[in-house]
């Protein structure tokens, strides 16, 4: 087996690059640990398309709220090291906040209107922290090409028009969400959840399907699919934090649903906030 190389400081994981940047392609996935099958099938296909695979795990306290679960969000580096290690990646980029954010740190990189709907308006300083850490990321690691989940489709959206506004010259490779085998989207969040919540967090997935079989249908409102998909939700004690129809390539409202027409939930179940998207025309 390939030996994996853990980094735990910027100056290394820079010279490493610098080492290997010119003969090979490195690909990237950044995440916060406690990995799952999602984060999985990023590293699989990174390494499909690359020669390298740099993994970063860094648990980003600049993305978190005041009130936000950064104190408990769940870690277990030994495990997510073996998973890597079963799948040859090269490197894992493992910094603390220390390095990342030293005393005195003072710059923040901001994409505005995008950030301020869906998770953006519940969360108001999420994606500001999410497109700085990703900056700082992209410049030590300089990767050819950066693997992220459609699982959260606006985090996405919102660093791919960073990454064209900044002139970075890494390219964003958008991956399909890998689902539990009843539907749920899988997240390091989902360990919150209790019997009867993990039950009830079908709701998401159950009320994607069924917003698609609407249109399937011949349904054309937004209102009335997002009416029917609230109902769904609720029924099951999930607590709405927004359903939202919008046009895929702008994040902006439609009339009608057209081929671009993309559903966005995000749900409280108990304490645990959960999101779920898909595209309606399948
Ligand atoms: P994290 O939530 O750990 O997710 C890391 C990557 O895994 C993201 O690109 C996310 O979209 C993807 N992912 C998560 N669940 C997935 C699923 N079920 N299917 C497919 N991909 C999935 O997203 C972050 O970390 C952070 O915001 C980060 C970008 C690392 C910045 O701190």
């Amino acid at each position: 087996m390939k030996k994996l190389k853990i980094i735990r400081t910027i100056k290394e994981m820079v010279a490493w690059s610098n080492q290997n940047k010119s003969q090979n392609k490195i690909g990237f996935v950044p995440t916060m640990g406690y990995l799952h099958e999602g984060h999985l099938s990023l590293v699989r296909t990174a390494k499909e398309n690359s020669d390298l695979v740099v993994v970063s795990i860094f648990v980003n306290p600049t993305q978190f709220g005041a009130n936000e679960d950064l104190s408990t969000y769940p870690r277990d580096f030994e495990r997510d090291i073996s998973l890597l290690e079963n799948l040859e990646v090269d490197v894992v980029f493992f910094p603390n906040n220390q390095e990342m954010y030293p005393t005195g740190y003072k710059t923040w990189v901001v994409t505005d209107e995008i950030t301020s709907i869906l998770c953006g308006k519940s969360r108001p300083t999420h994606f500001k922290g999410v497109t700085t850490i990703v900056s700082k990321l992209i410049n030590i690691v300089n990767p050819e090409s950066m693997f992220m989940g459609t699982k959260d489709f606006q985090q996405l959206t919102v660093l791919k028009q960073m990454v064209q506004d900044l002139n970075f010259r890494t390219k964003i490779i958008g991956c399909p969400i890998v689902r539990e085998n009843d539907g749920l989207a899988m997240s390091s969040r989902n360990k919150y959840l209790n019997e009867i919540e993990r039950k009830n967090a079908l709701c998401l997935s159950e009320s994607i399907k069924s917003a698609q079989k609407m249109i399937k249908n011949g349904e054309k409102s937004p209102n009335k699919i997002i009416e029917s998909v609230k109902k769904i939700i609720t029924k099951k004690s999930g607590k709405i934090d927004y359903v939202e129809i919008l046009d895929e390539r702008t994040l902006k409202f439609t009339d009608s649903i057209d081929e671009h027409s993309r559903l966005f939930l995000a749900v409280y179940i108990g304490k645990t906030r959960l999101i779920d998207n898909a595209n309606l025309n399948v």
